[in-house]
């Protein structure tokens, strides 16, 4: 599946080319100096025809010497033609040192566009990441991980390959029609118009096939994308797909993703063999003819042997460039597939604060005033209103998917609430009014799927922090129960988390994220469903912990467990994105509602398990 479409009323920041010269900031200058050598290489090679023309004509025959005025000179200075027949080794050495003189120019031109290359693909890398980086959570949430990362590097190899190899070449490709031309047109202008006759019909040849070749390109791109998103999808559930014995279906799966993707590059791969190979056949014409035409008027007189040479040496010049703009055209096709692709992510807004936005204490009251929010057009809360006193504690309790977490994530400014959706505000100002970086930093959130990065569990616990001691991420881990645990691991909390180390058991990876989290020391913290995993005991140590240790914070614990919330001093029982009821557990016990109805029907399995295990 692809990255959503661009639907931006707003004008877009960046227009193709717009972006491209964003990118090259830092390496235009090693571009310029590659285009600079590859000029000189071009007017090196114009000379070398000239010398065997005059070899042949001059030297060797007995044609007068036509040269331009300061080159008469030297010739004369030097003893005359006469002077060269008898040392016919000059000719052959200059010819060397042209060849030796472009060589040098060509070897400049490699390394400075290599150079500018590299610069390029850097500064596109870092630029998108940083950019990604700043895209809001929704975005996110939007779009596909594995076409980002498509995105990120396939797409941003292409523009490489296309600015140097491509672009690049275009000043020089433009600069041999020209010169070949003004060579070629002085020895013969009936013998040059036959050539240009044929430039036009390469040009439309490759315009026809322009077309063709960008949407095969489109396709081709797309269906990577899906396969890499196969791919990673399947690498990150590998244990879902084991689990349920899924490893055929996904095979399969992958099999045929991968048949259509290569079916598109074979389609590809057609057209770009029929383009390249009837390519060939015009330009066979196109020199077959020349080289007929030219032979007739060698013998009819109208041209010198020595000129028939140089002209077929210039005519060659001029149908490389002629062809390598049809190249040129097709690549940037595909370039400009891979410009659009990449324009979509840098045009996508990244979050902005209001120009106003503040930084207020965060230690008042939490209020929630008539909130309603969707993810899109299906709505998940509807008019809801609460308000959580400072340093308390308020659970909530709901059925899956009445909102709850939900209501978390627009608190932490995860999502924005539109301006007409209600007003959450701490301490009565606005969060919408605040820096959301500064909310998010004093709002402590253990989210219900805590993801470790691939690091130690101890850089794990203390990832918030500039710099932290072991003694205090001991104290976090302490408070979330879970530095027993890690002490017993061989490296304890040197320990490292995921593939190349430990897999942690859900319970232990919960309460590492809640240990993470307590180390930022937040004057709100959020617990989203983070005792799940954990045993009722635990739980309730985890909480006796917190709660002595806590005194200031206010707390909000999102479970479903009634006996994690019970001790809580308000509970919200959330239903279908509305609150279904309010109160501390006593008053809520009393209404004999939807909170009496869940508490009895826990307590009453509890009871029945424990009966059984005695
Ligand atoms: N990013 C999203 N895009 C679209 N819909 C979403 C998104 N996140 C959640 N929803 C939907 O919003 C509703 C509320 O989800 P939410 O995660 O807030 O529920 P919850 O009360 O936390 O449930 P649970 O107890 O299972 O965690 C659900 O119907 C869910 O499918
Ligand atoms: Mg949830």
């Amino acid at each position: 599946m692809q990255l959503k479409e661009l639907k931006n009323n707003k004008p877009e920041k960046y227009t193709g080319i717009s972006l491209v010269w964003h990118f090259l900031e830092g390496s235009k200058a090693y571009f310029l100096i590659s285009i600079v050598a590859a000029l000189a290489v071009n007017g090196l090679d114009m000379i070398t025809p000239q010398i065997i023309r005059t070899t042949v004509d001059n030297v060797l025959g007995d044609e007068p010497l036509k040269l331009p005025g300061f080159l008469m000179e030297m010739v004369q200075a030097a003893g005359g033609v006469e002077y060269l027949k008898r040392h016919l080794w000059i000719m052959g050495l200059l010819i060397i040192l042209v060849a030796i003189c472009s060589a040098l120019f060509r070897y400049w031109n490699t390394m400075f566009n290599g150079k500018g290359a590299e610069r390029l693909v850097k500064t596109m890398r870092n630029r998108l990441f940083s950019h990604i980086q700043r895209l809001p959570f929704s975005w996110h949430m939007e779009n596909q991980t594995g076409d980002i990362i498509q995105r990120c590097t396939s797409d941003v190899d292409m523009i490489k390959n296309f600015v140097s190899e491509q672009l690049t070449s275009v000043f020089r490709i433009v600069m041999m029609i020209i010169l070949s031309l003004s060579f070629m047109f002085p020895m013969n202008a009936k013998l040059t118009m036959v050539a240009v006759f044929f430039a036009p019909v390469i040009f439309g040849y490759s315009a026809y096939f322009h077309s063709k070749i960008r949407d095969r390109f489109t396709e081709c791109d797309e269906n990577e994308g899906v396969l890499s998103t196969i791919a990673q999808e399947n690498l990150t559930g590998i244990r879902v797909v084991r689990a349920f014995g899924r490893e055929k279906y996904e095979k399969d799966r992958f099999e045929k993703q991968n048949n259509i993707y290569t079916n598109e590059w074979m389609k590809l791969c057609r057209i770009l063999s029929l383009f390249w190979g009837t390519g060939d056949l015009i330009s066979g014409l196109q020199i077959m003819l020349i080289v007929v035409l030219g032979s007739v008027f060698c013998v009819q007189g109208e041209m010198t042997a020595g000129e028939f040479i140089a002209f077929v040496s210039y005519n060659t010049m001029l149908i490389w460039p002629v062809r390598q703009l049809g190249r040129t055209i097709s690549e940037m096709s595909k370039a400009g597939v891979s410009v659009e692709r990449i324009r979509y992510i840098m045009n996508s807004e990244a979050e902005q604060d209001k120009p106003d936005a503040v930084t207020p204490d965060l230690k008042g009251d939490i209020e929630f005033e008539h909130v309603s929010f969707g993810y899109g057009d299906a709505k998940v809360l509807s008019d809801v209103s609460f308000k959580i006193p400072r340093g308390t504690t308020f659970g909530i309790l709901g059925s899956t998917g009445s909102g709850k977490s939900t209501l978390m994530y627009l608190l932490n400014r995860l999502y924005d609430l539109p301006k007409e959706n209600g007003r959450i505000t701490i301490g009565g100002v606005d969060i919408a009014d605040m820096k959301g970086e500064w909310v998010r930093r004093n709002i402590g959130m253990v989210l219900q799927e805590p993801f470790l990065f691939s690091r130690t569990i101890g850089e794990n616990i203390g990832i918030t922090q500039e710099s932290v001691s072991l003694t205090q991420i001991r104290e976090a881990a302490a408070i979330a129960c879970v530095d027993g645990a890690v002490t017993e691991f061989a490296k304890g909390y040197d320990t490292l988390v995921g593939e190349r180390g430990v897999t942690l058991s859900g319970g232990q990876k919960q309460r590492t994220a809640i240990a993470r989290m307590l180390m930022q020391k937040t004057p709100i913290m959020v617990f989203d469903d983070s005792l799940s995993a954990v045993d009722a005991q635990t739980d309730a140590q985890i909480r006796q912990a917190l709660k002595s240790k806590l005194k200031e914070a206010t707390v909000i614990l999102i479970a479903h467990r009634v006996t994690t919330l019970m001790q809580a001093d308000c509970i919200m029982v959330m239903d279908k994105g509305r609150i279904a009821e309010m109160g501390s557990h006593t008053e809520l016990m009393e209404k004999n509602g939807i909170y009496r109805r869940i508490y009895d029907m826990q307590m009453t399995l509890e009871e029945e398990v424990t009966a059984d295990e005695s």
